[in-house]
C-alpha cells in the first residue's frame, strides 16, 4: 500500500475484532510516531502502553465523567460500567504523551509534533491491517486520567490512539474539496 492509498483508506475505526495486537505490532507503530518531524529534535513524545488493568483504570476514569450527565443513578452506573468495560477489552491502547518544554513556543511545536507521530502511527497500523481511532477531550487533563496512565508531572496527556483489526468498514466522512479551502496568492 502506497502513502497517498492509505491517507484516502484511513477511517477512524470505532469497533474492533477480538483478535489481541502484538507487542511487536504495537513496537512496530510507535518506531513509527517517533519518525515524525519535530522542530529541533526535540523528540517531545512519550508513549504509554496500557495493559487490560490500566484501560479499565482510565475507562473508569472516563465512564465517571460521561455518567456525571446522567441523572438516573442506575442508569449513571451503567454507563460508568459499560465504558470500563469496552476499555477493558480494548485490543490495545496507546497514550500519547509530551514533554514538557520550558517555553511556549516550544511546547506548542511538541504538540503538533505530536500529532504529526500519531499520524505516521495510524498510517503505519493501516499498512498492517489494523484500525485505529484517535482520542482527546477534557478528560486528557483529568488528574485521575493522569494517575490511570501513570503520567508524569512534567508530560502532558495529548491524546489516546485505541488499535485493533477493524470490525467495521467505516464509510468516509464527506470532506470539503481543498479547492474550496485554498487561496492562491501571487
Ligand atoms: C485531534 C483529534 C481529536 C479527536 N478526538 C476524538 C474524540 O475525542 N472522540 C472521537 O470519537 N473521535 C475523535 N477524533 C476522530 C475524529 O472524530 C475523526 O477523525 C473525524 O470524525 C473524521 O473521521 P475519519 O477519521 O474516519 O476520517 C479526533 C480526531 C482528531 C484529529
Amino acid at each position: 500500500m502506497d502513502v497517498p492509498d492509505a491517507i484516502q483508506s484511513r477511517r477512524s475505526i470505532k469497533r474492533f475484532t477480538e483478535r489481541p495486537v502484538t507487542r511487536e505490532e504495537i513496537e512496530r507503530i510507535l518506531e513509527a510516531g517517533v519518525l515524525a518531524p519535530n522542530h529541533r529534535m526535540t523528540q517531545p513524545w512519550r508513549f504509554l502502553v496500557l495493559g487490560p488493568r490500566a484501560r479499565r483504570a482510565y475507562g473508569e476514569v472516563l465512564g465517571d465523567r460521561k455518567a456525571r450527565r446522567v441523572e438516573d443513578p442506575a442508569a449513571a452506573e451503567a454507563v460508568r460500567r459499560k465504558v470500563a468495560d469496552e476499555h477493558a477489552a480494548l485490543p490495545a491502547m496507546v497514550g500519547v504523551a509530551v514533554k514538557l518544554a520550558a517555553d511556549a513556543e516550544t511546547r506548542e511545536e511538541d504538540y503538533a509534533a505530536a500529532f504529526m507521530g500519531i499520524q505516521n502511527m495510524a498510517l503505519t497500523a493501516l499498512a498492517m491491517g489494523l484500525g485505529t481511532h484517535l482520542k482527546t477531550g477534557a478528560v486528557m487533563d483529568d488528574p485521575r486520567a493522569r494517575a490511570a496512565l501513570g503520567l508524569r508531572d512534567d508530560e502532558r496527556l495529548v491524546a489516546i490512539l485505541n488499535i485493533g483489526e477493524p470490525a467495521e468498514a467505516a464509510p468516509p466522512k464527506p470532506r470539503t474539496p481543498a479547492a474550496e479551502l485554498t487561496r492562491w496568492l501571487p
